[in-house]
């Protein structure tokens, strides 16, 4: 890529400002949408949320780019042309960060914070016996990707029973992990005690987790929802923590991002919002990404991170 033109395509973050100098450090040219004077030279887009007619002036691209993991909204723009490969970021650190969140939710979880914080409100010692140890809790993971493979080894590391369901099952089984296919969503929500959404925003998982789904979780259960918003019903979350069969909810995604202030999510004493903000790929490995696509197609090869149209992730 050496030489190439970017353009940077993203209605929220401000993709050329944060990445144009590390890619004029590899030799590239990464440029805001207002800086291309000539759009047929462009061979590039760095993206996260196009706006539905980004892609328009460039007729020449031989690639658009993911600044993270997910490219939902990259592969549902209309004006990207089907023959333009599609890559995201696998990156381990950004792997690593998000099983160093997920961790921090299922321990709070686990080991009921909520209680405990509620006890220091109340300078009450509320120490208890049991309910220690990881052993016997269920982690369920929910989408065996790159980051969701070292979220479920992270947590078998530390003693956690771990399930992971995914649309198909995995060419490399993980040890003493069991895993479960979709269509088994119900049998993997009742033996779960903890459940961690990672799966892609694709039509097959949205709205999944909805009454149905919370219902058939274990009760006294928490739901952390570190992949895409689009899957959770909100409402049917809400009610199923207000009727006391869910202990609690950590939320990092949602349909509607930002959060709309006036979302009833934002106060509800069960769960905690944090602002997508789990794990985000490092800019060394978002430039790499586009470096090794270049060269595997170059060499008409697979490009590491491809993602599948047809599939949705
Ligand atoms: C994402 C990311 O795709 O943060 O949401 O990487």
């Amino acid at each position: 890529m050496i030489g190439s033109v970017g353009v940077a395509l993203c209605r929220r973050v401000p993709i050329a400002e944060l990445f144009a100098p590390a890619f004029r450090r590899a030799g590239s040219t990464l440029l805001h949408p207002s800086e291309v004077s000539d759009p047929e030279a462009v061979r590039f887009a760095l993206c996260f949320l196009p706006d539905d007619n980004a892609f328009a002036p460039y007729e020449n691209l031989m690639l658009a780019a993911s600044i993270g993991a997910g490219a939902d909204g990259i592969i549902r723009c209309p004006s990207l042309s089907p023959q333009v490969p599609v890559v995201r970021v696998e990156d381990a650190d950004q792997a690593n960060q998000m099983a160093g969140f997920a961790l921090f939710h299922i321990l709070y979880w686990h080991r009921r914070f909520d209680r405990l914080l509620e006890a220091q409100q109340e300078a009450r010692w509320a120490r208890a016996r049991s309910g220690r140890s990881p052993k016997g809790v269920v982690v369920g993971v929910m989408g065996l990707g790159f980051i969701g493979r070292r979220v479920a080894e992270v947590c078998r590391q530390l003693g956690y029973a771990v399930v992971t369901l995914s649309r198909s099952t995995p060419q490399t089984p993980m040890d003493g992990v069991r895993h479960m296919t979709l269509d088994a969503l119900y049998g993997f929500a009742r033996q779960c005690d903890i459940v961690v959404g990672l799966l892609p925003d694709t039509p097959q998982t949205k709205g999944m987790l909805d009454a149905d789904f919370f219902a058939a979780m274990k009760p006294g259960t928490a739901l952390i929802q570190l992949g895409r918003g689009g899957q959770v019903v909100e409402a049917d979350l809400v009610a199923a923590l207000d009727g006391g069969h869910l202990a609690g909810a950590s939320l990092d995604v949602f349909a509607a991002e930002p959060l709309p202030q006036d979302s009833p999510l934002w106060h509800h004493r069960h769960i905690l919002v944090t602002p997508h903000t789990a794990a985000e790929a490092t800019t060394d490995a978002v430039v790499a990404t586009v470096e090794n696509a270049f060269a595997a197609l170059m060499q008409q090869q697979r490009p590491r991170g491809l993602v599948d149209r047809d599939k949705g992730y």
